[in-house]
């Protein structure tokens, strides 16, 4: 099954079927007067055909800049990306056609109605009228807008326009829905209604490619998840899998006073931790399953003279896997 790279732009073989993200080294260097930033560097990944894949990392990771790649905003500075067997440098108008996309910002056209912010971007899409008309209905039941149908943007509630920019983004059907930080900003009811939404598209078979710097939101939301960043992607795999990289499975936070690195490294003589580190003033111990007791750890802490004003467990989070490749937190 010999396909040239030229080929692979108009027909994609199986394997880029099965793909419908395709990068290959996708780099982009912004080159200012404060200097260059490398916003995203080597990054190399797919997407599969029907998954919800996340963009994990904090501000300035580089999220947006590989989702303005991918949609044709950007232009990289090196390598290529496919979507939907599309190379989106090469041919960005063909490109938008398989692209639905809902940016961090409201961009709602504020002298339309819902119903025809829907409308006038599936005319733009090369709808007809009637076909058009009739996605809008179907799209306003399904996003719970349709009672909404001729009431003024600015009338909604933030998580309503939400729900309105995800029904404009996939009127035209488009192979991969991009959502950059679909949910930042957004009340806690809001944010599941719209988690919703995404678990429901999903179902209908909708791929799907969201940024968040919320690590909920990847691990319950998403079925492969990237890690990225200053702009490097860091780690890809399933949620389960990235949490069982770290080795352990319960996470022990410690508040204490006095030579914290010193009382990490004393941690790490119990027999059944893993791993201790010191973030920003709190001390991280990884237990491993079956292994120490938080009894064992505070008395060991006692013994040696350490005074603990505050112990916390859990388990391991995405947050523990992205501490674990950086030694930062993912929130600030
Ligand atoms: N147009 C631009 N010009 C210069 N630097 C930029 C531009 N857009 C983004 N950056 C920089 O690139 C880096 C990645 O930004 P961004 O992709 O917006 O990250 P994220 O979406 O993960 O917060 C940041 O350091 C940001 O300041
Ligand atoms: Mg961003």
């Amino acid at each position: 099954m010999a396909v040239d790279a030229q080929a692979t732009d108009t027909h994609p073989d199986a394997e880029a079927d099965a793909d419908v993200i395709v990068t290959d080294d996708l780099t982009k260097i912004f080159e200012g007067r404060g200097g260059r930033v490398r916003a995203v560097e080597h990054l190399s990944l797919r997407v599969r055909r029907g998954e919800i894949f996340g963009l994990l990392g904090p501000n300035g990771a580089g999220k947006t800049t590989t989702v303005g790649m991918l949609t044709t905003r950007v232009i990289p500075t090196r390598g290529r990306a496919l979507v939907g067997g599309i190379d989106v440098v090469a041919r960005p108008a063909t490109a938008k056609q398989v692209i639905g996309v809902v940016p961090q910002t409201n961009t709602l056209d504020r002298s339309l109605d819902v119903a025809e912010n829907l409308y006038f971007h599936g005319r733009y899409f090369g709808m007809g009228a009637r076909e058009a008309h009739d996605r809008v209905r179907g799209l306003l039941e399904q996003f719970r807008l349709a009672d909404r149908a001729t009431a003024g943007v600015d009338e909604l509630s933030g998580g309503m326009a939400q729900r309105l920019m995800v029904a404009r983004a996939i009127m035209h059907d488009p192979d991969v829905l991009f959502l950059d930080e679909p949910t930042s900003g957004l009340d806690p009811q809001s944010r599941l209604a719209l988690w919703d939404v995404i678990g429901e598209l999903h179902r209908r078979g909708q791929t799907i490619v969201l940024t968040t710097h919320y690590m909920e939101e990847a691990d319950q939301l998403c079925e492969r998840v990237a890690i990225i960043d200053h702009g490097r992607l860091l780690a890809l795999d399933t949620p389960e899998a990235l949490k069982k990289s770290i080795g352990a499975d319960t996470e022990v936070r410690i508040h204490a006073s006095g030579d914290l690195e010193a009382l990490a490294r004393e941690l790490e003589q119990v027999p059944g931790v893993d791993s201790a580190r010191v973030v920003d003033g709190t001390v991280y111990a990884y237990l491993r399953a079956g292994g120490a007791t938080l009894p064992e750890i505070i008395t060991h802490a006692d013994r040696k003279g350490f005074a603990l004003q505050d112990v916390g467990v859990k388990e391991t989070t995405l947050e523990t896997v992205f501490i674990d490749l950086t030694g930062r937190e993912l929130r600030e």
